[in-house]
């Protein structure tokens, strides 16, 4: 059975460092979710994390359970949680979205359809999600 945890965070990290910052997650990250054959997708921009991952039912639990109580982030969202029915990404990626205002832009309008509407904005959020990661493959 495969497990999703798709979630929204505000950023803790110090403005002035965030590449350093990210960086730090990804060089943990990129090993450790591909030992639990965990895959999906980091998106950051600039003051939002969005993050989608999907995994056997142990791995994501695990893994929510460490991102949980890390203290570069807070105020965690939940918005999808549990029991999915196939993988959406191949690998795990970062979509690194800070830089850019016009993908930050529709990346925090995503969100706020997110948290009004619910349920049907879900899998659009997580779609962006995947146009980002794949780009971010290339
Ligand atoms: C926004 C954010 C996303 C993260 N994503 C992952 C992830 O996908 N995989 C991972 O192993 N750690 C991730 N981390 C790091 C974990 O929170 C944690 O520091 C790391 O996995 C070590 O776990 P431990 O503190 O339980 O030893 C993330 C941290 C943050 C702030």
């Amino acid at each position: 059975m495969l497990h999703r945890w798709f979630y929204i965070s505000t950023s803790r990290l110090d403005a002035r460092k965030t590449n350093e910052g990210i960086q730090e997650i990804v060089e943990v990250s990129l090993p450790r979710n591909r030992s639990l054959r965990v895959t999906g997708a980091l998106l950051f921009t600039g003051q939002k994390f969005t993050q989608y991952l999907e995994g056997s039912p142990a791995a994501i639990a695990e893994l929510k359970q460490s991102i949980s109580r890390d203290a570069r982030h807070e105020a965690i969202h939940t918005i999808a949680y549990g029991p999915f029915d196939h993988r959406r990404f191949l690998g795990w990626s970062l979509a690194y979205a800070g830089p850019s205002r016009f993908v930050a832009a529709k990346v925090e309008k995503a969100l706020s359809a997110v948290l009004d509407q619910g349920d049907e904005e879900i899998e659009a959020l997580a779609e962006m999600l995947a146009g980002f990661a794949i780009e971010g493959h290339s």
